[in-house]
């Protein structure tokens, strides 16, 4: 067990003192929640919910990445789309955050639409806001496949994709096209060709050509897919980073006439002194706002699944409790200065609400989408409103 879990379990902590025993146990597979029944029990909802659950079984049979593709093809079909709309779009309570007005505060977190080919299919779904990404300055296919597992006990995935992707103008293409009413957030990467001393120009070429199309930009530095990636949270290479994107970012809100905020995705797997380094170097820079977090690399909490020992990150039911934890640190060294985005677990409405009150702005969700569907979406706008 790693020294941060260690830490997340036995802390006693004030904002903890909010999470109970309850709402920590990963939701098991044979429980209606988790079979996706509805999380909210309205009769008219029941049709769609049981064809989710029919259509999941289905799905699960399948080896994930194709079953990921199905499902995103069928959520496009324009007769999916607009049952999608007319059953889970749900009026939220629309928020402001980082001066952008965003319909509710639900999204969807990067890495499920890499490309930005299903926008509106996703919108349909109810969501405040999109992150499309983490795209890189040119194509590439990703590692080598099987990459995605799914561990259905611990309604889990463990992922090492590895940016695949079609490359940034393709991304700024289907961007350009969208229907969708709400934000767009695109994750921005750099390829795994680049030299990680060379990194800043690929994040420099993503942003200046998603600027124009994006309603805030991500600057993903966390995931544990992508060699030495995760050392540009720290010291001086943080600091250069942001350093010059900041500039390159107000040199693009001059010549386009307005400024789109940039904000910073963290790994879950960082110490307190790491994170309060990391939120020290934030402020500094004036960067808009932060994500926490990613997937994490620690298995102590699916130790013994089929699975855990796959190298990539993990995601889903068993990461909440970490990610909550590692969030209110965030939350606690940014007072308030910079927008917190709160991600990893997210299972129900009440977990959405429960980041929230942990001091998250806004929230995603990215796994609990795979299990539940998109009654879940529903359930987190309702109980965030
Ligand atoms: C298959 C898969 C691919 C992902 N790809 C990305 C990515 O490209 N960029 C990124 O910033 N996060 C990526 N993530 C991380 C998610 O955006 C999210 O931070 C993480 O899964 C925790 O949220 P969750 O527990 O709700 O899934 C990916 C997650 C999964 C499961």
């Amino acid at each position: 067990m790693s020294g941060i879990v260690r830490y997340y379990q036995n802390r006693t902590r004030t904002p903890g003192q909010m999470i109970t025993d309850k709402d920590d146990a990963p939701l098991a597979p044979d429980t209606p929640q988790a079979s996706g029944t509805p999380l909210t029990h309205d009769a008219p909802q029941a049709l769609n919910d049981t064809l989710f659950r029919l259509t999941r079984a289905v799905l699960f049979k399948m080896d994930p990445e194709r079953a990921h593709d199905i499902a995103l093809r069928a959520a496009s079909h324009s007769i999916v789309k607009s049952i999608n709309r007319k059953r889970y779009a749900t009026n939220g309570s629309a928020v402001t955050c980082m001066g952008l007005d965003l319909p509710n505060c639900v999204g969807l977190a990067a890495g499920l639409d890499k490309n930005g080919d299903y926008i509106d299919a996703l919108g349909a779904m109810g969501f405040g806001f999109i992150e499309i990404g983490t795209i890189t300055p040119k194509p590439q296919q990703g590692n080598p496949q099987p990459r995605l597992f799914r561990l259905k006990e611990h309604n889990a995935l463990i992922n090492r994709m590895g940016f695949n992707n079609m490359g940034v103008d393709h991304l700024v293409k289907q961007a350009e096209k969208r229907q969708f009413k709400g934000c767009l957030g695109i994750n921005i990467g750099k390829n795994a060709s680049t030299a990680i001393d060379d990194a800043e120009n690929d994040y420099l070429t993503c942003l200046e050509k998603v600027y124009a199309s994006a309603d805030y930009i991500t600057v993903n530095v966390s995931s544990p897919n992508t060699q030495g990636l995760r050392d540009l949270q720290h010291g001086e290479r943080l600091r250069s980073l942001l350093d010059c994107l900041k500039n390159a970012q107000s040199n693009l809100a001059t010549r386009h006439g307005q400024y789109k905020p940039v904000v910073v995705k963290i790994a879950p797997d960082m110490s307190d002194a790491e994170l309060s380094e990391f939120c020290t170097t934030v402020l500094e820079f004036e960067i808009d706002g932060v994500i926490a977090g990613n997937t994490t690399s620690e298995r102590s909490m699916v130790a013994g699944s089929q699975h855990a020992n796959e190298s990539g990150g993990l995601s889903g039911a068993p990461i909440r409790a970490l990610a909550d934890d590692r969030m209110a640190v965030v939350a606690t060294q940014l007072d308030g200065k910079a927008a917190l985005i709160g991600v990893g677990g997210i299972f129900s409405g009440g977990h959405a609400a429960l980041k929230r009150q942990l001091g998250a702005d806004l929230v995603q969700l990215y796994t609990g989408l795979i299990y539940h569907g998109p009654a879940l979406v529903r359930d987190c706008i309702r109980k965030t409103t």
